[in-house]
């Protein structure tokens, strides 16, 4: 059942320690690590993350639009000769600014290997999520795959990764290009439109109201059925 479950949170990577077993949950919002560094006996830094003029980085995509049902495979790769250890990657409204509040996190991620796990960036109804690494050894390419929701129009997105390659280096705005998408008809369903707009107030009033009557017309027949559908 869905009900009860748009929370919303806002966390950081808030660990002194590195992940090596990936970046914790909830990194979508803010998905800088905070590497910090003992500048003496009082005192502790943090790293700052690379310029993305250096980024030694790429993401690319199978598939330049998405449709409805549509899985796309992602790929993380390192130019020739270098490496990277850690990564947190979530798909996103296209060009948008990582550090806006209300900026979306869309979608599903899922595995290629046991390189990369899928994490819940927030209890939201759509399994919004990003994927991370598994391990922190050195690694050149990873796979995985991306669904968008089904049925829902979420306009042109964006894969953006935080990539680590070393403790003290990391870049935190690594983006592929964007992805359009394709063969949509009709107006958002009030659950694609809070995709679209997660932290909207009044789209998490509406959602929660229509569930509450899904589940009171539930309890009313004593069924189990009943959902709330993404398009209009
Ligand atoms: C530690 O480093 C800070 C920042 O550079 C400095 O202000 C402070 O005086 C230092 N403290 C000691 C004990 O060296
Ligand atoms: C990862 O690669 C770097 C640079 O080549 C190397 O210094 C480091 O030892 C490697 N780490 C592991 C765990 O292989
Ligand atoms: C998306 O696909 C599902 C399952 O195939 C279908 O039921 C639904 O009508 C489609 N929605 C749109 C907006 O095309």
């Amino acid at each position: 059942m869905l009900f009860g479950i748009v929370l919303l949170s806002f966390s950081v990577w808030d660990v002194i320690v590195g992940f090596p077993g990936g970046a914790p949950p909830n990194s979508c919002p803010d998905p800088a690590p905070i590497h910090q560094r003992r500048i003496n006996s009082t005192h502790v830094g943090i790293f700052f993350p690379q310029s993305m003029a250096t980024s030694p980085y790429k993401i690319t995509t199978s598939a330049s639009r998405y449709f409805n049902g549509s899985m796309i495979r992602v790929t993380l790769k390192a130019d020739p000769g270098d490496y990277f250890r850690g990564f947190f990657i979530q798909a996103t409204r296209a060009n948008y600014a990582l550090d806006r509040g209300d900026r979306p996190a869309y979608g599903t991620f899922r595995p290629a290997d046991t390189n990369s796990q899928a994490r819940r960036c927030r209890s939201a109804v759509g399994k919004v999520g990003g994927i991370t690494h598994t391990g922190n050894n050195n690694k050149t390419e990873i796979s995985f795959d991306w669904e968008p929701p089904r049925g829902c129009d979420l306009g042109d997105i964006q894969f953006v990764a935080t990539v680590v390659r070393a403790y003290s280096e990391y870049w935190v705005d690594v983006r592929s290009d964007v992805i359009k998408p394709s063969g949509f008809i009709g107006d958002r369903g009030l659950l694609c439109q809070l995709y679209v707009n997660p932290y909207s107030k009044i789209l998490q009033r509406r959602v929660l109201s229509a569930l509450r009557n899904i589940q009171t017309m539930q309890q009313r027949r004593g069924t189990g059925s009943g959902s709330l559908a993404t398009q209009g």
